[in-house]
């Protein structure tokens, strides 16, 4: 059965003019629209209270347990209108079943992959005036998310638990991004170990990330890359993005899943590799390789792919008392291909042949 999310309407909308001022600039996570999407799960009712209502503060009691014990996870998507005006999510179910696999491993209740659907279709429909008409790259982003709202500090956990999606609109994630970014190469902080939460989408891991963005702003960076935990030299992710690399030999090389989240970005450019002339390889690649293979040439491109950052050129790389440039500095051309064709995708200017892009109006 659809599960049911009704909409009652807010009776203090963003006034239009001032929507329309926010849309033309939005930058990233600043402005929220007018509604959000919420129900509440305890262990005796299950899901319920579900509905969409106006975006509102909660109210929680001090001892709740996400603020003592993080008990968190969260999900990033993008809607996108289209040249004719209608809007589209691209692959929310990839979302909704990471969001049921990061609910695992931290201990909370799997949310069916229908209420996460429904309840973000719903809240797209009732912030439709909110959907950007793209001049650019501006699409709204969604933030699914759920946490622990019991109030209890005993460390188990919880038996009440809030569902909500929020929305917000979004320009592009990097100022920079299409011209390329620099990822400082943390060789104090590491991101995940092996057994921990690496994989799920949980807001511990970026909290835990802020020291090393510091470190990294410090050093003149945009982003962290991260190293393995093991000291084994392998690289990572980059905090909030996969990273790939394109090799001379025609190969489409990303760090293999385990510790890293499964991005979907990053599936959909391991989808799409063939079609730029690129064999996809999942695989465990060194710093040594990446160094080695900028300074001879056999790397000649390296991109971050996220649903935030899209796919964003990666030009150079700074670590303790060494940095590289990739190729000639500038963002390689697979890159801006694969980037280009998958924003085609999402913004219906290229043909959607794996049925990634699902309507909504
Ligand atoms: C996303 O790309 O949706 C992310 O998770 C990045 C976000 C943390 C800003």
């Amino acid at each position: 059965m659809v599960p049911d999310y009704p909409l009652s309407r807010s009776t203090d909308p963003v006034p239009e003019a001032e929507r329309k001022a926010i849309l033309a600039e939005p930058g990233f996570g600043r402005y929220f629209t007018d509604h959000m999407a919420t129900a509440v799960w305890t262990p005796d009712g299950g899901w319920h209270d579900r509905g969409i209502g106006p975006l509102r503060p909660y109210t929680l009691h001090p001892s709740a347990a996400v603020l003592h014990y993080a008990q968190e996870i969260f999900e990033g998507l993008k809607a996108y209108r289209h040249a004719d005006g209608s809007v589209w999510l691209f692959r929310p179910e990839a979302n909704a079943r990471r969001f049921a696999r990061s609910a695992r491993r931290m201990a909370l209740p799997e949310l069916p992959e229908e209420d996460f659907l429904t309840s973000v279709e719903g809240l797209v429909r009732a912030d439709e005036a909110w959907v950007p008409v793209p001049g650019g790259e501006e699409s709204l982003y969604l933030r699914p998310f759920m946490f622990a709202s019991e109030a209890f500090l005993g460390v188990r956990p919880a038996a009440e638990v809030v569902y909500s999606v929020i929305a917000s609109p979004a320009g592009p994630y990097f100022a920079s991004g299409v011209t390329g970014v620099t990822l400082w190469v943390s060789s104090r902080y590491t991101r995940a170990a092996r057994g921990g939460t690496g994989a799920a989408k949980c807001g511990g891991n970026y909290a835990a990330s802020l020291a090393a963005q510091i470190e990294a702003q410090e050093h003149g960076c945009d982003q962290v890359m991260y190293l393995d935990s093991e000291g084994e030299g392998t690289l990572e992710e980059s905090g909030t993005m996969n990273l790939c690399l394109v090799t001379s030999d025609g190969r489409l090389v990303t760090p293999a899943l385990g510790t890293i989240l499964e991005g979907v970005t990053r599936d959909t450019v391991l989808a799409l590799a063939a079609d730029f002339g690129l064999t996809p390889e999942e695989r465990t690649v060194t710093l040594d390789e990446l160094r080695s293979g900028a300074a001879d040439g056999s790397v000649t491109e390296v991109f971050a792919a996220g649903t935030a950052a899209v796919v964003t050129p990666i030009v150079r790389f700074k670590g303790d008392g060494y940095e590289f440039t990739v190729g000639d500095g500038e963002p390689g051309s697979r890159t801006v291909a694969l980037r280009r064709h998958v924003l085609d995708i999402q913004y219906g200017r290229a043909e959607d042949r794996h049925g990634w892009m699902h309507r909504v109006l």
